[in-house]
């Protein structure tokens, strides 16, 4: 229950930064290591090239470097942050969770920290967590990320997976803030009956890997793509419709939609079924595929600094992933 002395707070994303690994690796590079075209992969998905960690590049470091961005624009020292979630399904060790490893290298000492598991709603499901938080007066300032290296569980030998997925990191700031401007609503589900539509069936306590021999274990990401495809669209659009609903707003009142970016026909579809024109949803699948926790900030971010995002206009953001998890959010920026 929000008490009264709150009613009017709310979260505003008052810092952001991305980050991504100086690798790129070409649908031409894949190419040469499975049977795919080019042609293909940018007609089925839209990406042309991703980003790919090198070995000794952790998901914290790209959480990192993204957090110290976010930090910059909102112009706070670390210091200031009492929370910190972490989306990601990448991370560096079963324990301590990433968001530990991240609080310790960005100095983060008076902030609690979390992961979050849902995959690439993970972001959203932190931003909607800070902000209840912060509506009930718990914590003022915080952290949320999406970071990914899906690189480490990406099979590279599979054409159905390997082309879409890639590395990266995005951060939001979000502080407590009185009046209209911000996080305007947010609406989370899951639906666990589909987990292994898009799952690492081994690994965890379960099936850990010293269990396995000769390499029989499957670490890698398994999806069923085209079964994935038609929830994505529905539950997206359909979560997006929701949140609009909830801040009482309609789709042609949304100046930009940052979507999951997961696949360029999937996105087209979900802003058809809004009523969004596609000229108004932000796309950066090219450059980077699907980073699953780290897609809808690294978009975000972009789509702020590049100015076309000013005062008063409102944002969509709707994501779908693993779990299966979907969200979505609006906010008066
Ligand atoms: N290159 C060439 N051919 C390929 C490739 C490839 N990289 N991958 C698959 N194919 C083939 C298939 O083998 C199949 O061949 P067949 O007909 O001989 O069996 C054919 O292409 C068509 O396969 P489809 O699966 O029907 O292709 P589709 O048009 O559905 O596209 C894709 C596949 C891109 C995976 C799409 O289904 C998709 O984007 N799904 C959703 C992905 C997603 O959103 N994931 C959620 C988030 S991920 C996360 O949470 C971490």
């Amino acid at each position: 229950m929000v008490s009264v002395m709150y009613r009017n707070r709310r979260g505003r994303i008052t810092g952001l930064g991305s980050a991504v690994p100086e690798h790129i690796m070409t649908n031409h590079d894949l190419e040469k290591m499975v049977d795919t075209t080019d042609e293909w992969i940018q007609s089925r998905t839209g990406i042309k090239e991703r980003r790919i960690c090198e070995k000794y590049e952790s998901m914290s470091d790209l959480a990192v470097a993204a957090g110290r961005r976010a930090l910059e624009m909102a112009g706070l020292g670390p210091k200031d942050v009492d929370l910190l979630l972490l989306g990601t399904v990448t991370p560096d060790h079963r324990l301590p969770s990433t968001a530990c490893i991240v609080q310790k290298k960005l100095g983060l000492v008076n902030a609690a920290a979390l992961d979050i598991v849902a995959a690439c709603a993970g972001f959203l499901h932190g931003l909607s967590i800070a902000n209840s938080f912060i509506r009930i007066g718990q914590y003022k300032r915080v952290m949320v990320i999406g970071a990914e290296k899906l690189s480490s569980c990406t099979d590279f030998t599979d054409r159905n997976t390997c082309v879409l997925f890639g590395d990266g990191a995005g951060a939001a700031v979000v502080e407590a803030s009185e009046g209209d401007r911000g996080i305007l609503s947010t609406f989370l589900k899951s639906d666990g009956r589909l987990s292994e539509l898009l799952w690492i069936p081994h690994g965890g306590s379960i099936a850990p890997p010293q269990s396995f021999h000769n390499g029989d274990g499957d670490f890698f990401i398994t999806m069923s793509g085209s079964e994935v495809f038609r929830h994505a669209v529905r539950q997206m659009s359909d979560a997006s419709l929701k949140a609009l609903d909830m801040a009482g707003l309609k789709s042609e009142d949304v100046t930009v939609m940052v979507p999951h970016q997961a696949n360029i026909r999937i996105m087209e579809s979900a802003a058809r079924r809004i009523g969004i024109p596609i000229e108004r949803v932000f796309m950066n699948i090219d450059k980077y595929g699907n980073t699953s926790a780290a897609s809808v900030p690294i978009a975000l971010d972009e789509v702020v600094r590049s100015g076309r995002i000013k005062e008063g206009d409102i944002l969509l953001m709707a994501a779908f992933g693993g779990g299966l998890t979907w969200a979505s959010a609006t906010v008066k920026w």
